[in-house]
């Protein structure tokens, strides 16, 4: 009898033992179907792949348009946390808008789910308290766009990696940087994005993002294969996802 991998009891038994550890080691953090064009095509993923536990979070929400896109596709239920306030110990003037504006975003976001008849929970707080009151590996999927400067985009990941399942979906928003990295500078990806868009829209440089560096380190430190979706159709910004293995 082989009791595990590490107690070999039998030598045929544990070669098959070993020959399944490995592979589920090396499958972990294989993304599972085709390469993701847009942001929008994740929920299609998530709800294809991932759909175990049913829980899905979207940490900054704003006016709710992309949480209710993906609870088109995605069946399960879907946290939708944001501050929903002002802030004011924070320097970036990153949609920190006056409180009556997120009032007014608060009300749009609840009408825009209000068709998913209760699947969609807005939740008001900051994403570093609301992120505690999840347990661990209770989500399938986490997406992140909230405060894009790299202390805050370092903090967010920290905060919400524990609470998604081994195996489940780590994704977010906005992957671009204020700070010349080392195949992409911040010139390079301005004036490359807005020659797709050709339209002026928020840049790294407007608002200090830090995206890249803090989600290429945190993949990294991790031991993620990160990726980043290729096709600009849907969103102004590339997204980043990796499979948490
Ligand atoms: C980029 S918007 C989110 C856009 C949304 N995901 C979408 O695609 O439509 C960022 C949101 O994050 C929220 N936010 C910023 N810092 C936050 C924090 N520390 N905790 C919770 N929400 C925060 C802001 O209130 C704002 O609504």
């Amino acid at each position: 009898m082989c009791m595990s991998p590490l107690m070999p009891s039998d030598a045929l038994c544990c070669y098959i033992f070993l020959g399944l550890a490995l592979e589920t080691m090396a499958g972990q953090s294989l993304w599972p179907g085709d390469p993701i064009p847009c942001r929008d095509d994740l929920a299609r993923a998530a709800q294809k792949y991932f759909n175990k536990t049913g829980w899905a979070a979207e940490v900054g929400v704003y006016q709710g348009r992309f949480a209710a896109q993906n609870m088109r596709h995605w069946t399960g239920r879907y946290f939708m946390i944001d501050a929903w306030a002002h802030r004011p110990f924070d320097d970036s003037s990153d949609k920190n808008f006056p409180q009556a504006e997120h009032e007014e975003n608060l009300r749009q976001a609840r009408a825009r789910v209000r068709f998913a008849r209760g699947r969609g929970w807005p939740i008001r707080g900051f994403s570093l308290d609301v992120a505690q009151r999840f347990a661990d590996g209770s989500l399938d999927w986490v997406f992140i766009d909230a405060l894009h400067v790299y202390e805050a985009t370092l903090r967010d990941l920290e905060a919400w990696y524990p609470k998604v399942r081994v195996g489940g979906l780590v994704s977010g928003d906005d992957y671009g940087d204020a700070t010349d990295m080392e195949w992409m500078s911040t010139s390079r990806f301005e004036s490359g994005v807005s020659r797709c868009l050709g339209f002026g829209t928020t840049t790294p440089s407007d608002v200090g993002w830090g995206t890249m560096r803090a989600v290429n380190q945190f993949a990294r430190e991790h031991g993620h294969q990160l990726f980043v979706t290729y096709f600009l159709d849907c969103h102004s910004y590339p997204a980043w996802y990796f499979v948490k293995g």
